[in-house]
């Protein structure tokens, strides 16, 4: 990756570092006054939601521990292929716990549809799911989500901690790809 990149792949920015704060800081405002007085566990889904993660949390006033899972859903394309493997599994047995499940994006649903069945078999006391962004338009299953940022077009897109074929997570800023970044 060269320096020139982000600027002459991204085709437009959809949501700038700061509007991506002030929105965290809100459902932030919201899961607190949900959970302050409850054995809260936040699960971060890699890679993806680093950043969504690292910058929740530090919208909260109290500490809530954390720790994360990794799937494989997408190879280094851009479809969900609905096969779902665990890569990593959580450290901490969640039984009896309030799990909130902090993720990216929620594309197809497949993904976390999946994850949310794979974590409830487990018996937590509560499962809900907080995500940065949403595509409504290319669900294939209702996921209820109690926490969504933002609701986007169908469209592929980067940035904070979102790549493609593993780049692009560094940029500040969430945008689309441009056409001749695919092909
Ligand atoms: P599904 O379709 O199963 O996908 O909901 C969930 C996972 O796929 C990745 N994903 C994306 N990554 N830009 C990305 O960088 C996107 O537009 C996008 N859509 C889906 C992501 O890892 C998510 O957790
Ligand atoms: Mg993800």
């Amino acid at each position: 990756m060269d320096a020139s990149d982000a600027g002459t792949d991204l085709d437009h920015v959809l949501f700038t570092e700061a509007q991506i704060h002030d929105r965290l800081q809100e459902l932030g405002d919201r899961i607190w006054a949900d959970y302050k007085d409850k054995d809260l566990l936040l699960v971060g889904v890699l890679k993806g939601a680093v950043l969504v993660m690292a910058d929740l949390m530090r919208t909260l006033p109290g500490s809530a521990p954390m720790d994360w899972m990794a799937v494989s859903s997408y190879g280094s394309g851009t479809k969900s292929s609905g096969v779902v493997r665990i890569l990593k599994d959580l450290d901490t047995d969640i039984s009896g716990k309030h799990v909130l499940i902090v993720e990216d994006i929620i594309d197809s649903g497949l993904t976390l549809n999946w994850i949310r069945s794979n974590l409830l078999s487990r018996d937590p006391a509560s499962l809900e799911i907080c995500t940065l962004l949403r595509k409504p338009d290319a669900a294939k299953v209702a996921i209820d989500c109690r926490y969504v940022g933002f609701d986007i077009p169908n469209e592929f897109v980067v940035g904070y901690g979102l790549d493609y074929d593993e780049r692009y997570r560094n940029l500040r800023d969430i945008g689309t790809l441009a056409p001749h970044v695919y092909s």
